[in-house]
């Protein structure tokens, strides 16, 4: 990492997920979700370590290969956290995606706890602790990222108290109501409280932390810093907002070029050349609202000012973490709304809603972020959200106008966009019939300060912030 005093200190990155994911059936490829793309980009070229699991388990003895991720997958140095199936669903489906990340989302699903599926939590958790403890430089630059590795920066400090240890949390901080649904709250305060600096994604968030730790006499505040015990030397933690961007100059640059010019051209004619393109692009997950998306723009669809109308929408919906219960039941519950909307669609002789349920590769939702004119964003709760992002930092032409949910940390850059409340359908559908309607003046206004937030913030701004104030902290 860029340290200014520690320049030959190598610097540890760990997140659940490698920046490439392993599949028997796909083999490697890039892992899903916003932080890897983030870090990954914000981080390319550096001298970092970047720490974490391959996204399958191990393989029992004897059954199957568990290569090494080729030269070339990733632009940094890795060291792998193995991990067996029992701990995969224990800790990954269990604590992580079905106690942690539905709470963080203001429990839109009811999160699951089990202490039986802590103790796997906690021992992974020790696992990347244990393997940075054992391997970095002196005073070395450790940066942990996301709900699932909450316990390490207390462990890791327990180890190895020279190094400097920075949180970054890339979900929402729950209100304290939810947070007190948390059996295992005093060791998650516990755990994040071991780094000098712990980031959020928003001011709302920082707040709620830091509300929180204060509430339970954990620490006390001072300015932004909390501060720990009462003894003559306490301790002091640093808490900031650092906002996520995406690597805005690699997505406008990928939507310049002629290939994803020509497949946006055809995406658009392959539809019958239609007026204006709707576009949703989300993991298949209960916090993104794509089933009320998809219902509101059924409606609008229908209404009377858009019936005669040639509008295509484009829902694209990548699997994601599909062995869990919760997942497999939206992914009926969107099919059933998909299904029920278009059939009224088709009985009115308008053009069904187009559902792709499959990853895709970055230069094919490049394309259709070209091809698109509106772009649909309507999470019920999201930390930041980087395909809204994504979208403005494709649109080099200053056209495209985006929908976008006030409950997405995106929403605080983001004031330009079509602002709805996610929840209420009929805000949504107001959202949308108003920047289908939206003239070419107001939505390249629009745009081009959305295009200003984008590029002022993006990937290597994140980090570079956060390790610059992560290196104030001592
Ligand atoms: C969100 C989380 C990440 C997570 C990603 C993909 O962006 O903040 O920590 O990696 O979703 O989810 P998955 O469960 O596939 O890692």
């Amino acid at each position: 990492m860029r340290a200014p005093d520690s320049k030959a200190a190598v610097a540890y990155v760990l997140a659940n997920r490698l920046s490439v994911e392993y599949n028997v059936e796909t083999g490697w490829r890039t892992s899903p979700g916003g932080l890897v793309s983030a870090l990954d980009s914000a981080l390319r070229g550096l001298n970092v370590v970047w720490v974490g699991w391959r996204g399958s388990p191990v393989p029992e003895e004897g059954r199957g290969p568990h290569p090494a991720p080729p030269p070339g997958t990733s632009s940094m140095s890795v060291l792998e956290i193995p991990m067996s199936q029992h701990e995969v669903s224990h800790f990954y489906d269990g604590v992580c995606n079905a106690a942690f990340w539905p709470l963080y989302h203001d429990a839109v699903v009811d999160p699951v706890f089990r202490d039986e599926e802590f103790a796997v939590y906690r021992r992974i958790n020790q696992r990347f602790a244990d393997c940075v403890a054992a391997s970095a430089p002196l005073g070395a630059s450790v940066w942990v990222h996301d709900y699932q590795l909450q316990l390490v920066p207390a462990l890791l400090r327990a180890a190895r108290p020279d190094l400097r240890i920075g949180f970054f949390l890339h979900v929402p901080f729950p209100s304290a109501a939810v947070f007190e649904l948390l059996p295992w709250k005093d060791s998650v305060l516990h755990g994040l409280l071991g780094a000098d600096l712990i980031g959020f994604q928003t001011g709302a968030s920082a707040d709620r932390f830091c509300e929180e730790v204060c509430q339970r006499a954990v620490a006390s505040r001072d300015g932004r810093d909390l501060v720990l015990g009462e003894s003559a030397h306490p301790r002091r933690v640093a808490v900031d907002v650092f906002p996520v961007g995406p690597d805005a100059n690699r997505f406008e640059t990928l939507s310049a070029t002629p290939a994803a010019r020509d497949r946006a051209a055809r995406i658009r004619a392959g539809f019958g050349a239609p007026e204006q393109v709707l576009l949703g692009v989300d993991r298949l997950d209960y916090t993104k609202g794509i089933d009320i998306r998809i219902r509101a723009v059924a409606d609008v669809l229908k209404s009377a000012e858009y019936r005669g109308r040639n509008i295509q929408f484009i829902q694209v919906a990548m699997p994601s973490r599909s062995d869990l219960a919760a997942y497999q039941e939206l992914r009926i519950r969107v099919e059933e709304v998909l299904h029920s909307a278009n059939a009224e669609l088709a009985a009115l002789g308008l053009r069904p809603i187009h559902y792709v349920n499959e990853a895709l590769p970055t230069e094919e939702i490049v394309a259709l972020y070209v091809a698109a004119d509106v772009m649909l964003v309507t999470s019920l709760a999201d930390g930041m959200n980087l395909v809204c992002k994504e979208f403005v930092a494709c649109r080099g032409d200053g056209s495209g106008r985006l929908v976008l949910s006030r409950a997405t940390g995106a929403a605080e850059q983001l004031q330009d966009a079509w602002l709805v409340a996610p929840n209420d359908l009929a805000d949504v559908k107001r959202g949308i019939a108003d920047a289908l309607r939206a003239g070419a003046g107001e939505s390249h206004g629009r745009m081009a300060r959305m295009r200003r937030a984008v590029f002022g913030a993006d990937a290597r701004h994140w980090a570079d912030s956060f390790l610059a104030r992560m290196h104030q902290t001592r």
